[in-house]
């Protein structure tokens, strides 16, 4: 498949296109590319409708509401749209929910992924000549199937899997579903693993929105640990960018990693949130917003680093990141200030900020 920016009429169905990345890639398809897009999405917690006003009413854009484990649904949706490529975002996503309830994360993550497989599978073998030549299976992962680094070295390609979370279990394997599909029946899969996304539309669970909404709420930002864990945080923008290079670009069967080239400690991060803060919205009585970090219990099983070699990426497809982390994080620090009416209803009726991942809520099935 190739896509020359703003010249491109290829048409991507796109899963989990309500979340966090998904809608931060199907606004980059519609804004910057030309394609058309249809979204499917089963609409769970972690989606917002309101994350993609500015392309709800583009006539390229189409959403559909459905779940990638109903087998028929998948299979309408590909025989109606005929797309030429398919974007894999739908997913259970947070690594605490995984600890109190693995269950809905094998059934999403990894039979989800199958049957998504299936129906792509069918499909494809249905087309011919340069539609089948061109269509692609993007399968979009994560750096935790690799486990956790020490102090030095970097994820590459090559590093073994060694998921260490329910959530990266299932999404390592998901990657080996998708593989197989690849190797056994032909296929056109490929592969990103990408490290920690942040940005505007982030749902308040994960850190660096939960710091940016408890701090607004003066209540206390928690910090796991110590705070001596590291991420390696991308612009969830750059992201997007990087996938629509990967789904134009790689040949199928090639993975790749996508990271932003920017470690930082967790406590370090939250500090620096907290001076944007002091800036941008002072404290009433002026003290700082870092009085309120509170150094809690640890998560279990957390990988203490995660960082990326995003080397092929960059020399075969010529991507990298564009976004400075500071000037990133003071522009999402800034998006959440303006933007309340996305995260009220969000903290209001779905979730308040309270602690997730130190006991299991779902007994074993
Ligand atoms: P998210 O939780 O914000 O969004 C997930 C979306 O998938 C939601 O809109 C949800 O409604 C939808 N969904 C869930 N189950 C579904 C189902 N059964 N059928 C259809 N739709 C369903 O997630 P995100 O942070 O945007 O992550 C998107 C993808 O990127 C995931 O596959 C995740 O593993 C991967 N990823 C995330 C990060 C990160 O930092 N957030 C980093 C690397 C990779
Ligand atoms: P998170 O945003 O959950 O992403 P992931 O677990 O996929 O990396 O967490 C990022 C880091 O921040 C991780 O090391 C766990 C830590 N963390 C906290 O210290 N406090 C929090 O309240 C949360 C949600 C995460």
């Amino acid at each position: 498949m190739s896509g020359d920016a703003k010249t491109s009429d290829l048409s991507i169905l796109v899963t989990g296109g309500a979340g966090f990345i998904g809608s931060a890639l199907v606004r980059h398809l519609i804004g910057s590319t030309g394609c058309n897009v249809l979204n499917v999405d089963a609409l769970t917690y972690a989606a917002n409708l309101a994350s993609l006003a500015d392309v709800e009413a583009d006539p390229r854009y189409d959403f559909l509401q459905g779940d990638i484990r109903d087998a028929d649904a998948m299979a309408k949706a590909f025989a109606d749209f005929r797309p030429d490529g398919i974007v894999h975002l739908a997913a259970e996503s947070h690594v605490d929910r995984s600890i109190d309830g693995p269950a809905e994360f094998l059934s999403t993550n990894v039979t989800g992924t199958y049957i998504l497989l299936e129906a792509a599978l069918d499909y494809w073998k249905g087309l011919d000549g340069a539609s089948k030549d061109r269509f692609r299976f993007l399968h979009v992962s994560t750096d935790e199937v690799f486990g956790s680094l020490g102090a030095e070295g970097l994820f590459s390609e090559e590093t073994p899997y060694r998921p260490n979370s329910p959530y990266a279990a299932s999404k390592a394997a998901a990657d080996h579903f998708v593989r197989a599909w690849g190797k056994t029946y032909g296929l056109p899969v490929i592969f990103s693993n990408c490290s920690n996304n942040y940005g505007p539309f982030q749902f308040p669970e994960k850190l660096i929105p939960l710091a940016v909404l408890n701090a607004l709420h003066e209540r206390p930002i928690p910090v796991y640990g110590k705070g001596e864990n590291v991420r390696d945080w991308l612009h969830v923008e750059d992201h997007a960018r990087a996938l629509w290079a990967i789904l134009t670009g790689a040949r199928p069967g090639e993975n790749y990693n996508v990271g932003g080239n920017t470690e930082r400690r967790n406590i370090d991060l939250v500090n620096n949130l907290c001076d944007i803060l002091d800036k941008d919205r002072p404290r009433e009585g002026g003290a700082s917003y870092r009085d309120l970090i509170a150094f809690v219990v640890d998560r279990p099983g957390h990988d203490l680093r995660y960082a990326i070699d995003a080397a092929k990426i960059r020399d075969r497809l010529a991507w990298s990141p564009t976004v400075d982390l500071d000037e990133g994080l003071r522009r999402t620090v800034a998006w959440y200030l303006d933007n309340s009416d996305w995260w009220q209803p969000i903290v209001k009726d779905r979730y308040a900020g309270e602690r997730l991942g130190l006991e299991r809520t779902a007994a074993p099935s």
